[in-house]
């Protein structure tokens, strides 16, 4: 019997990503795939010392259902990192979700019908868009540059569509630490955006999973700061400050979608564990994780020096890359007549294994990108998975 599956499910099955992760596990296999932190970073002894004792002083914070925006003493915590990234917000509009991924679903459930009109950066994070691309949603593409979404022509699209009588509802974007393309908007673009999305009568969804892993001197201001016309809805994670697993994010959103929020969410999943939230609460305390992000930024800084600096030192003349300031990743650009599905037989048989950068796109077109990822591996590893692809790229560019 051929099982009856959703649209929604078959369009996932289509997604190559699957297969990817099964090749990365394979026996000597070094993998700069997923975006996950390196098993060091995790506050295990922290978590450890803080749980016992969080759970006895006060079990009804943690047993019974919880508020469907999350617990309080978590969204003040929220409260104090948004300050940091520049925006002033009360715990009143910040509602706490099973990771940001989740809050990206229950933003767009909200705001989006089959047959609407959704802005996307090109290229974008595969997690939403592979999520999104069978709900039945017209989704443009915008393409970013160095600086980000290119607002010059978001602003052109915008207006074509609407002359069109199609009124886009939102324009879903990363601020900073681009994933896949590492690259951050400019501070000029972060102010423009508000302005835009009120001009046209439309959201910004702005995704920040990366914010605070910053390595460099730069702006990283969310664009929540810059609004001042209530249009930015904020997405916001602890996965990569604390956990993955511990599924922890927020959405921060205007005074009239929290009542409907407090509806929606309950009967979409019930709402987020209370035992992980009161956890990174605690983890807030004298300011613990403030101390815990710079040991963090340590870690992860070293790791991007040592693939840059194997990019600098194994990479064939006429491949580029970008130099990322914080997050996961380094975006790889290598000659058009390069074969992306033959690179990356070769590059298995050399036993590295990367994201090719078509996935990233809506149509899975051909591109000649590659999405490099330093946050697990040691340097040691990331050094040697760099000499293996490069020596794959040099074969291909001689066929
Ligand atoms: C840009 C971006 N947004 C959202 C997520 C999902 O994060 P979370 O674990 O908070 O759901 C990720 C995860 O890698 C990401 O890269």
């Amino acid at each position: 019997m051929k099982f009856r599956y959703s649209n929604w499910a078959s369009g996932m099955l289509k997604s190559n990503i699957a297969g990817f992760l099964t090749a990365a596990k394979e026996p000597g296999m070094l993998s700069l795939c997923p975006g996950v932190p390196f098993p060091a970073a995790y506050p295990t002894e922290k978590v450890v010392e803080i749980t016992g004792s969080l759970i006895e002083s006060n079990p009804e914070a943690i047993f019974p259902y919880g508020h469907p925006q999350g617990t309080l003493r978590c969204r003040e915590a929220v409260a104090y990192r948004m300050k940091k990234r520049g925006a002033d917000i009360k715990p009143e509009n910040i509602v706490m979700t099973a990771g940001s991924q989740n809050a990206c679903d229950m933003v767009m459930r909200m705001i989006l019908d089959p047959g609407d009109t959704l802005i996307i950066e090109a290229p974008t994070f595969l997690g939403v868009l592979d999520s999104i691309k069978s709900w039945g949603l017209n989704l443009v593409e915008v393409p970013i540059d160095n600086d980000g979404i290119m607002t010059d022509v978001l602003r052109e699209k915008l207006s074509q569509l609407h002359s069109e009588g199609i009124r886009p509802k939102a324009v879903y974007l990363m601020s900073n630490y681009h994933n896949p393309a590492s690259i951050m908007l400019s501070t000029e673009r972060r102010k423009e955006l508000p302005g835009i999305a009120e001009e046209f009568d439309c959201y910004i969804i702005e995704d920040d999973a990366y914010s605070e892993l910053q390595y460099d001197d730069v702006d990283q201001r969310a664009v929540k700061a810059y609004d001042t016309y209530d249009r930015v809805l904020y997405l916001g994670s602890f996965s990569k400050l604390v956990s993955p697993g511990f599924r922890v994010g927020w959405g921060v959103v205007p005074d009239e979608l929290v009542d409907t929020w407090n509806i929606c969410r309950p009967m979409f999943d019930v709402g987020s564990p209370q035992l992980n939230q009161e956890i990174v609460a605690e983890l807030h305390r004298d300011n613990w994780l403030d101390g815990h992000i710079q040991k963090l930024i340590g870690g992860y800084r070293s790791r991007r020096d040592a693939l840059l600096d194997a990019l600098d030192e194994y990479m064939p003349d006429d491949v580029t890359w970008t130099k990322a300031h914080g997050g996961f990743y380094s975006w790889v650009t290598v000659p058009d007549n390069v074969d992306l599905d033959s690179l990356i037989k070769t590059a298995l048989k050399n036993k590295v294994i990367y994201f090719t950068g078509n996935f990233f796109y809506l149509d899975n077109r051909h591109h000649n990108h590659l999405r490099l990822c330093y946050s697990r591996p040691d340097e040691d590893v990331i050094v040697e998975g760099v000499k293996r692809l490069a020596a794959a790229l040099k074969e291909e560019m001689a066929k």
